[in-house]
């Protein structure tokens, strides 16, 4: 099983309810309900009338092991919504048509979906899916407000881009197949994982707080086209950051170039050299709560950037590059953090693991520091998975066996939140 659909927090082992409705979206419904299923969760689907048109309850059923629901009126279905409703942890509605937010907005009971909303009190994830001006239209709007504003539900979604073809020429809106000026296309099912994750992990220590996180390499321009970069891929920032989200904070993630996509919800500053870097963290560390450095800074960059590209012939058979150091951004920005502001670094090294991480922990005066042998197999740069040692004050070194980059960052932000939640013990801010 690829190492990002292992199960995992915070899907492993909840309930989870997904309503679909009548959108040609519901086909993407289809990998949703298996992918969350392969995170570990159990998923209950309640699939709406005019949703079947489009997809058959049997391709849920083959996904997820579990008969999917329809119907209200049949021997079970009475009370049927009363218990799942009262069961599940979250539901999520994917897709959610211009009609269902409708009657959800007016808290109708007339099919087991909307019945089953009215007997939970669990969150609840809309992921809205239609034609961009019937999204637009003041009436859905209005509907939508009610049941954000009113009603607390989470609106996921929706993008903008290219719409099925059901969606644009069905309902007559904007003219060819395919085409969109606004948002109307539902989120991808990667997107709404994440949304259901933040709905099921939220926790005391991240809800409400300030998260900045630096992650992937630097570069350093030695002329228009070269530069001395690290093989760093991003990945065990993108993690944290990721995770710190779905934990209930609000996330800034500080990334050098990077091919990974960005966290969902995640505010992205993209950067290209430490110094830029640098500026960024500079910038927003003062409000951080937990400050997470997964950056593979360059510590240094050539001396001189070279306007022209450098030319073999001119160079001669030996080129010599001279660097000048480049900012310590972690130790160089100590001063500049919150109050209480609780800060973890990483240590890559090649030897003497612990002693060298000792180190940084106190010379940059970090309260955790995650440490990893660049040497080891299925540790470190471009791969899915990190063996780390975890250095804290106070405690002795915590060795955690070979596990994904997202559990360890799970691992990472359960310590990193219990340190936060002491500080504010302390000091109630
Ligand atoms: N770091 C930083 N700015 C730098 C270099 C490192 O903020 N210019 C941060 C990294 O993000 C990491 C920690 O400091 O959290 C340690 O980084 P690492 O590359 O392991 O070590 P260095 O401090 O660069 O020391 P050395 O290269 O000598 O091991």
């Amino acid at each position: 099983m690829p190492a990002e659909l292992v199960p995992r927090r915070p899907w492993r082992g909840r309930r989870i309810l997904l309503g679909v409705t009548g959108s040609i979206a519901a086909y993407k419904s289809v990998q949703l309900a298996r992918d969350l299923t392969r995170l570990g969760a159990v998923v209950d689907v309640v699939l709406t009338e005019a949703a079947q048109k489009f997809v058959a309850p049997l391709s849920f059923e083959g996904v997820t092991g579990r008969r999917a629901l329809t119907d209200l009126f049949s021997a079970e279905g009475a009370a049927l919504h009363v218990k799942l409703g009262q069961e599940v942890d979250v539901v999520c509605v994917a897709p959610a048509t211009a009609d269902f937010l409708a009657r959800a907005a007016q808290g109708r009971a007339d099919d087991l979906l909307c019945t089953t909303l009215l007997a939970t009190r669990a969150p609840v994830v809309v992921c809205p899916a239609m034609n961009d001006r019937m999204f637009a239209h003041p009436q859905v709007q209005e509907n939508l407000a009610r049941l954000r504003d009113g009603l607390g539900y989470r609106i996921a979604g929706p993008a903008r881009g290219a719409l099925a073809a059901g969606e644009s020429a069905g309902h007559g809106g904007s003219g060819g197949v395919g085409d969109s000026e606004g948002p109307g296309r539902m989120l991808e099912p990667a997107g709404i994982e994440q949304h259901i994750g933040r709905a099921l992990g939220a926790e005391a220590a991240f809800v409400g707080r300030t998260v900045l996180v630096t992650a992937g390499p630097t570069r350093e321009a030695f002329d228009p086209v070269r530069y001395i970069g690290n093989r760093s891929s991003g990945r065990m920032g993108y993690a944290v950051a990721q995770a710190a989200w779905r934990r209930g904070a609000d996330v800034t993630l500080v990334s050098g170039p990077s091919s990974l996509e960005a966290p969902v919800g995640v505010h992205m500053l993209n950067v290209e050299t430490a110094e830029e870097m640098h500026a960024a963290v500079a910038q927003h560390i003062g409000a951080a709560d937990l400050t997470v450095f997964a950056a593979a800074v360059a510590d240094y960059r050539p001396s001189e950037a070279r306007l022209e590209k450098v030319k073999r012939r001119q160079a001669g058979d030996d080129l010599s590059v001279a660097l000048e150091s480049n900012p310590d951004i972690a130790e160089s920005t100590v001063r500049a953090r919150k109050p209480g502001g609780v800060a973890v670094g990483f240590a890559l090294e090649t030897s003497d693991l612990v002693a060298n991480a000792a180190k940084k922990l106190e010379a940059k005066s970090f309260d955790l520091v995650v440490a990893n042998d660049a040497t080891e197999a299925g540790a470190g740069f471009e791969v899915a998975t990190n063996r780390v040692t975890i250095l804290s004050r106070g405690a002795p070194p915590e060795a955690l066996p070979l596990l994904s980059k997202d559990e360890v960052s799970e691992e990472i932000l359960d310590r990193a939140g219990r340190v936060l939640q002491a500080r504010l013990a302390e000091s109630p801010r």
